[in-house]
């Protein structure tokens, strides 16, 4: 069987979502599926793809604007694929305690990609973030890292899962 070929794009301004994605990549690829791993602007042609995993890092409640338009530009073929969403944010445990559900503004581009899931991981914060309000945030001690890699991990082993169960596109 023609292994199944999956982009995992993202929108990522401090390089935290750009690494959960790295981490999506290898654990997709843990189970054969062949995984592209691209920061969203750079998406062009998804053609090649039997399935999409696209993310963003959440700032004031907004995914990057990369990711966005990757998903408004894109909308028609995503709707015909299988695309899983997740959202990076909360600096705290929280995403690992309990389902934290999209952000109002993500919501709808779930909706409008008809998206099989939406999951929200732990963000991060860290010394080298950009930004007023991050080093604001930084001298709050309100930074620090709070992704968990092997829920990640797991996650994108489910999605491979239901990819592999699931119907190709045609
Ligand atoms: C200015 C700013 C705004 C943020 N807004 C949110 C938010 O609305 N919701 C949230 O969960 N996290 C928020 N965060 C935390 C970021 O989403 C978190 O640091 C994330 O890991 C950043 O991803 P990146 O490193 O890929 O850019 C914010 C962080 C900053 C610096």
């Amino acid at each position: 069987m023609t292994p199944r070929h999956v982009l995992v794009a993202y929108g990522s301004k401090n390089g935290s979502t750009a690494e959960i994605a790295q981490w999506i990549g290898e654990a997709l690829r843990e189970r054969n599926l062949e995984t592209d791993v691209l920061p969203a602007d750079e998406v062009d042609d998804l053609a090649p793809y039997d399935a999409v995993v696209l993310g963003s890092g959440l700032y004031a409640g907004h995914w990057r604007r990369e990711a966005t338009r990757l998903a408004r530009r894109r909308r028609r073929q995503l709707r015909r694929l299988p695309v899983w969403l997740f959202s990076s944010g909360p600096l705290d445990l929280s995403a690992d305690e309990h389902d934290i559900p999209p952000a109002p503004r993500v919501a709808r581009i779930a909706a409008h990609l008809d998206a099989r899931e939406h999951i929200t991981f732990g963000g991060s914060l860290t010394d080298h973030a950009q930004g007023f309000i991050a080093r604001q945030l930084l001298q709050q001690g309100k930074g620090g890292d709070f992704r968990n890699r092997e829920r990640i991990r797991r996650w994108a082993h489910t999605v491979a899962d239901e990819l592999v169960t699931a119907p190709l596109s045609i």
